[in-house]
């Protein structure tokens, strides 16, 4: 086995999923306007009567809100240049040629499936991947960019709010707030089916409890990860 994920990355991940995921269903019950509800009135509806009122429910999203931004801030104090520095190179470590031709390969894989896409003449290998495949990191900056948004606009809108002379900032706070959250809305259930619920990723989902990974998935999976660690070397 090898290690994939350190004991505070998990903890971070699952606090952050149960707080991201809280906040995002509260905040879409808080938006007063029945037009703009992504997903019914009824939803809105159901997180009052849960939670005892749009007053509260908003208190509770803004208490939830400040414990994620709290965690963040401490974690990032202590791991900042040991994990999150590393995670941030890994992220940003792009290669548009060969990223976007496996994410389109591993799209058609997961819909039309290879033998289709072998009938049709296409290649249907995709290009090795290292520590996270193009797919992960497009999701992983996605969260990153998303989160910083929620967080100084959720900031600035706690302390901004009923003050005279900062109606355009709320504007503003409210517009990428929403924005920021809306990116999350569409990227997350594609990062929770490629992540945990896949065909083939039941050792990944696994990897986000124990920390480890079988070598032979790091190899089919990560491969120039796993050469990077020079285990390919010993075998
Ligand atoms: C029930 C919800 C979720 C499930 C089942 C889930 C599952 C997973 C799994 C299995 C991995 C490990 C992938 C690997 O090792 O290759 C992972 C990594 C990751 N997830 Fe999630 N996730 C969930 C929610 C979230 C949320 C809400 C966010 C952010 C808003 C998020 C952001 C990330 C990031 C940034 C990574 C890479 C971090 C790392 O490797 O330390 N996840 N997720």
């Amino acid at each position: 086995m090898i290690r994939r994920h350190s004991r505070s990355a998990i903890f971070m991940h699952w606090s952050n999923a149960v707080c991201w995921l809280f906040l995002l269903f509260s905040g879409f019950a808080l938006l007063d306007n029945p037009s703009m509800q992504p997903i019914s009135q009824g939803w809105a509806d159901f997180w009052n009567g849960l939670i005892g009122g749009p007053y509260r429910l908003l208190n509770a999203h803004v208490i939830v809100g400040g414990v994620w931004v709290m965690l963040y801030t401490v974690y990032l104090l202590f791991r900042f240049k040991g994990e999150a520095l590393p995670f941030l190179k890994e992220i940003s470590d792009l290669h548009p040629a060969s990223d976007m031709t496996w994410c389109v390969r591993k799209g058609l894989r997961l819909t039309i499936g290879e033998k289709a896409m072998r009938r049709m003449g296409m290649e249907t290998e995709l290009p090795a991947q290292s520590f996270y495949n193009a797919g992960q990191k497009l999701a992983a900056i996605a969260a990153v960019a998303s989160s910083a948004g929620l967080a100084v606009t959720g900031i600035l809108m706690v302390h901004a709010a009923g003050d005279a002379g900062t109606e355009s900032l709320l504007q503003w706070c409210i517009l990428i707030h929403f924005l920021c959250a809306g990116l999350m809305a569409i990227v997350l259930p594609i990062h929770i089916y490629m992540a945990a619920l896949a065909p083939g990723e039941g050792p990944a989902l696994r990897s986000m409890f124990t920390g480890f990974v079988p070598r032979a998935f790091a190899r089919m999976h990560n491969p120039l990860w796993y050469k990077k660690l020079g285990l390919g070397e010993k075998e």
